[in-house]
């Protein structure tokens, strides 16, 4: 796996002294460092030690046969002009009928925007949603890119808690307490990256509530609505009386047919906003691979028996890690009901999260990553992600209660 990027050691004061947009300042966050265990941990792999690395959620599975045979075949065929900005027109259909499919939600082709990755799709929604002077409410903890991604288009992220008394669930009177006359979109995403945590009816009716009281647009970020246990399925918040038309959905491939590598996504926007992020798409990217893009239409046509298998040895993993964790002294584990990661408790070892990655990378080489890395509310926390085999997982829970026991 190559290393990614590493933000704190590439920032650099300008060498010819001239100067750099706030921007820069605005994107190099504590969730920008959350990676930077990640990059210790390559860094004492090259000296040759043996370092488990759980701390990257990308599945660890092959993207479906089918799919990158249809990608070959576009290369061979000539798919290699420029595609347009939206998305070449089958995709956008396919995508259309995978939602309807999937969730219920009616969509028609023109309200989606093909984009590489579910990240791109965060980034050019909230440029065209918010701007300097307004407020984003981002759950904390979140998806370390969330803060950044929110700033970067001018906006301030405002966190509102997830509580671990309360499961790392939603709890609406903490959102109805974060608004302000400044607040104009709320970013959620469930399953939740990282906790774990779904988000029930109730919850959902009183987002719905909220947003329509204060007029926000809400953003959804479904990555991992296909990776969830127990006969569980998260129901769409674009589905909610009320959200509908104020609700943009951001998904993509990644993570429900393995295919990080692809950069495949789509937004589907309320009525009307298509059009506008065509244009930042226009000028942003100029399209998504065409060869690419015919792969995808593969990707969406229809169910894959990978994805369900994925998700039945996502949960082996997680009852597998669970147990270990759980027989670990003064370790506790919370078992996510969705998504690819596992929150270890650490809050009885007396360490905060920075330290005990920093310390369990260098004297155990497992890396994971510090909840404070996500928000302040998942201090005491590490994030495990369960994208390794099982004998690796057990390798490093052996290892965790080896470094537990000397504190
Ligand atoms: C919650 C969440 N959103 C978005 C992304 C980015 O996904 P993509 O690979 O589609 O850009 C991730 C990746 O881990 C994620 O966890």
């Amino acid at each position: 796996m190559s290393r990614p990027f590493s933000p704190s050691a590439r920032l650099r004061e300008p060498a010819n002294g001239l100067a750099y947009s706030s921007l820069v300042e605005r994107v190099a966050d504590e969730g920008a460092r959350a990676w930077d265990v990640h990059v210790r941990g390559r860094e004492l792999e090259a000296e040759g030690h043996d370092v488990i690395f759980l701390g990257v959620g990308d599945p660890d599975f092959d993207t479906p046969a089918e799919i990158t045979r249809t990608a070959i075949d576009a290369l061979h065929n000539g798919r290699t002009h420029y595609p347009g900005a939206a998305g070449i027109p089958e995709l956008r259909a396919a995508i259309a009928r995978y939602r309807t499919e999937r969730t219920g939600q009616p969509v028609e082709a023109d309200r989606v925007i093909v984009c590489p990755g579910a990240q791109n799709g965060l980034y050019v929604t909230l440029a065209c949603l918010v701007e300097a002077g307004d407020e984003v409410i981002v759950l904390d903890p979140a998806y370390a890119t969330y803060r950044a991604t929110v700033r970067s288009s001018g906006a301030e992220p405002v966190g509102v808690p997830l509580r671990a008394e309360n499961g790392f669930h939603l709890d609406p009177a903490d959102l109805a307490a974060a608004v302000t006359a400044r607040t104009r979109a709320v970013l959620i995403n469930f399953p939740h990256n990282p906790t774990g945590a779904m988000v029930e009816a109730d919850e959902l009716s009183a987002l719905a509530e909220i947003c329509q009281r204060h007029d926000l647009w809400l953003v959804s970020d479904e990555v991992y609505a296909e990776v969830t246990y127990d006969g569980r399925s998260q129901r769409s918040p674009a589905l909610v009386p009320g959200l509908e038309d104020r609700t943009v959905v951001i998904d993509s491939l990644s993570k429900s047919r393995a295919m990080t590598g692809w950069r495949t996504g789509w937004i589907i926007a309320p009525g009307g906003m298509a059009a506008h992020i065509e244009n930042v798409m226009q000028c942003m990217l100029y399209g998504c691979a065409m060869f690419i893009q015919d792969a995808a239409v593969t990707a969406v046509s229809r169910e894959f028996q990978e994805t369900s298998a994925m998700r039945a040895e996502f949960s082996v993993r997680r009852d597998t890690v669970a147990a270990r964790i759980g027989a670990i002294p003064r370790l506790a584990c919370l078992p996510p009901e969705g998504g690819m990661f596992l929150m270890i408790d650490i809050r009885e070892t007396g360490l905060d999260s920075l330290t005990f990655a920093n310390r369990l990378v260098e004297e155990e080489k497992v890396v994971l990553l510090a909840g404070a890395s996500f928000g302040a509310s998942a201090e005491g926390f590490l994030r495990l992600s369960l994208t390794s085999p099982r004998a690796q997982l057990e390798r490093a829970c052996e290892r965790l209660a080896r470094f537990t026991a000397r504190l």
